[in-house]
């Protein structure tokens, strides 16, 4: 097999999460009267926290303390967190679990590689808690997608190389972050028509087609 591991992003292709993210970034936008909406929070997939920030604060007309900005990220984590509190084993798909339980089924690692500090509190809220061989996500590394840190990490963790792991992303940042670590990348949905892409995937499952 041309693979050992597949390392997959969570908010966006493991969960729908993205949607959350959106009310949630909404309501900040709204308290300082600046504009937001569903494109700009395409452009937040897989970027940090204070980052997407930064990119929402383009449209706004003032300025802010580094104080004010980490309380406004502060808030806009706490309204997050009370839709992820809602979420529960219903909300992972049947498809992913069963595509996750073949690839198992066929001796890969799986891991997660994710931007969001916030990973393992989803894991747990969708019955995966200790489903993944190794969680590499927002509270093990520095710098966020683009920047292929998470996803050397995952690889660390699995002890797996780059070169022999499959790196499933919905977000260009996740693209490029796993390009330039030296990893093959699957795009999901828009992700696919990155040029950067090694494959596109119209469906979770088409991941099956690949790690044959
Ligand atoms: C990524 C999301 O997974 O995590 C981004 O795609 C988000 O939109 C980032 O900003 C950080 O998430 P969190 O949960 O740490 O605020
Ligand atoms: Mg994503």
């Amino acid at each position: 097999m041309k693979y050992q591991a597949v390392i997959l992003d969570l908010d966006g292709v493991i969960c729908f999460t993205d949607h959350y993210h959106y009310l949630a970034w909404k309501k900040i936008a709204d308290d300082l009267e600046t504009y937001f909406d569903e494109k700009i929070n395409n452009r937040l997939r897989g970027v940090s926290r204070m980052e997407s920030l930064e990119i929402i604060l383009e449209n706004f007309h003032g300025t802010l303390s580094e104080e004010e900005k980490y309380a406004l990220a502060e808030r806009k984590n706490e309204e997050y967190k009370r839709f992820l509190g809602q979420m529960t084993e219903k909300d992972l798909s049947l498809e992913v679990k069963a595509v996750l339980d073949e690839l198992r089924g066929r001796g890969l690692k799986l891991a997660i590689g994710s931007s969001s500090k916030n990973a393992k509190f989803i894991l747990e809220r969708l019955g995966l808690k200790d489903y993944f061989d190794a969680v590499s996500d927002g509270t093990n590394i520095s710098k966020s997608k683009p920047d292929p840190e998470v996803f050397l990490k995952a690889a660390e963790f699995l002890s797996i190389p780059p070169d022999k792991s499959l790196v499933v992303e919905d977000a260009k940042a996740g693209i490029q972050a796993a390009k330039s670590g030296g990893f093959d990348a699957a795009g999901l949905g828009e992700a696919g028509e990155d040029k950067m892409a090694d494959y596109a995937l119209k469906s979770f499952k088409e991941l099956l087609k690949i790690m044959i």
